[in-house]
């Protein structure tokens, strides 16, 4: 079944959250609240532009089957969020639900004033607004202050980081309020030592997530020089393993900033915790726009999905990313095969161990392969200018590999997570699989009733 049910259109997605019409961007607001999961995501309703944000909204009771529901924030007609609404998260207290969000105001294209708001919840289905927090502070470019994410702390009181541009050196930044009650906030200041690397002109969706010993701080910094392995994109989206001091309220950075993911279009995650598991939701896109409005689902009037969701683990300073288990349970096995397999659906998932070198190729159109230590994806892109493009990744051993296809959209997990290579795909040429290079079993699997 569809993620979605009764949404049949040939080219839909059966198994990621993709928007039904217009642009879907960043996941917001993932909580777990009266028995359901809620996601709510980035979304310009009208167009396959990024002119106008909304808060699209989906319920799950497994995170597997979804159902949509009305958009639940909408720009208004007010001083604070008449722009748009741009990215932010969700905690549930007191049973409502409150969701933390920045209002922006643009006026003819001008990107003018940026406040982080509030609007809440009793049923997860009807959101009322309260308006902006506060004022941002001094020293911030007025509108990149933005993207609230919200935690209850260790020492149980709430806590928000939100990214931002310091005016005068324009270096990103990632700040710090405190609140007793989610209603009236502290500043706190940078939660940098004021030492800190930087990463870039503008830090944009930060995520603290407490683990047991230690906290990892996760963002999308902008204006990371590219490198031949590593930030590949125009943009990235990538984590600190450190320790957050909720005395002091500054992140002890205890490692390099590290990529989440070596693909094509990946950015902007955003985590929540239930049951003790931490999953995160990335957003499969990228800009610059130019390039970006050439995707052919566009002709569908439609554009970008999330990742699947991805539990996380950390594990020596390093975080590893995996479907969670109830997804990964939809799919049935098909068949073994050593050299080449036609498959019968466009919904599949790929195992094998390779151990050595290999090359493998995808519809004749996407193509990974391994050699002298570099894992490289390949993909013939959709116009002349993306055509065969390649990430790369290096990697000193390679035992397991599971490939993630969804009728337009890949996600690679290297190593049962340790590495993980995201991306669209458009334009099948065929539909065989073949093993080019290596000696090993591949086992080939469908979503179920896809
Ligand atoms: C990240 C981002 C956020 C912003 C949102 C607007 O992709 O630029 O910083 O809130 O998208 O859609």
């Amino acid at each position: 079944m569809n993620l979605f049910e009764n949404e049949t259109h040939q080219n839909y997605l059966r198994y990621h959250i993709y928007p039904k019409q217009g642009l879907l961007n960043d996941p917001n607001g993932l909580c777990y609240f009266n028995g359901e999961y809620h996601v709510f995501y980035q979304l310009n309703e009208e167009k396959t532009d990024h002119s106008v944000k909304a808060w699209g909204h989906a319920t799950s009771k497994d995170l597997v089957h979804f159902e949509r529901q009305e958009v639940a924030l909408r720009t208004g007609n007010n001083n604070y969020d008449s722009g748009g609404i741009f990215s932010g998260s969700a905690v549930v207290h007191n049973n409502q639900l409150y969701l933390f969000y920045t209002g922006v105001i643009i006026e003819n294209g001008e990107e003018l004033e940026a406040y982080q708001c509030l609007a809440t919840s009793k049923d997860g289905r009807h959101f009322e607004k309260q308006g902006p927090l506060f004022e941002n502070p001094k020293g911030y470019h007025i509108f990149h202050v933005r993207d609230p994410k919200v935690w209850l702390g260790k020492d149980h009181k709430w806590h928000m980081v939100i990214g931002a541009q310091l005016e005068e050196t324009v270096q990103g930044d990632i700040i710090h309020y405190q609140s007793d009650d989610l209603l009236n906030w502290d500043f706190t200041g940078s939660i940098f030592e004021a030492n800190h690397e930087n990463l870039g002109f503008m830090y944009e969706c930060p995520d603290l997530i407490p683990f047991d010993e230690q906290d990892v701080l996760v963002f999308s910094p902008q204006g990371i020089a590219n490198e031949r392995y590593r930030f590949q994109n125009n943009y990235h989206s990538g984590y600190f393993v450190g320790r957050f001091n909720y005395e002091t309220a500054k992140f002890e950075v205890k490692s390099e900033f590290e990529e989440l993911d070596y693909g094509f279009e990946y950015y902007a995650p955003q985590s929540f915790t239930h049951n003790h598991e931490v999953i995160q939701y990335g957003w499969m896109g990228m800009m610059p726009t130019e390039k970006e409005q050439q995707i052919p689902s566009i002709k569908d009037n439609w554009v970008h999905n999330l990742t699947m969701p991805r539990r996380l683990t950390l594990k020596s300073q390093h975080l590893y990313q995996t479907p969670i288990k109830a997804l990964d349970n939809q799919f049935e096995k098909q068949a073994i095969f050593s050299k080449t397999q036609q498959v019968n659906s466009k919904a599949i998932k790929l195992s094998f161990e390779p151990h050595s070198e290999f090359n493998l190729s995808m519809f004749d159109h996407l193509n990974l392969s391994y050699e002298d230590g570099v894992l490289t994806l390949g993909r013939l892109g959709w116009t002349e200018a993306t055509k065969n493009e390649v990430r790369r990744l290096q990697v000193k051993e390679i035992n397991h590999i599971d490939i993630y296809l969804d009728y337009s959209t890949v996600e690679i997990f290297i190593n049962n997570g340790e590495y993980v290579m995201s991306g669209h795909y458009f334009g099948q040429q065929s539909d065989i699989i073949t093993v080019a290079k290596g000696d090993f079993e591949v086992a080939y699997y469908n979503y179920l009733n896809s």
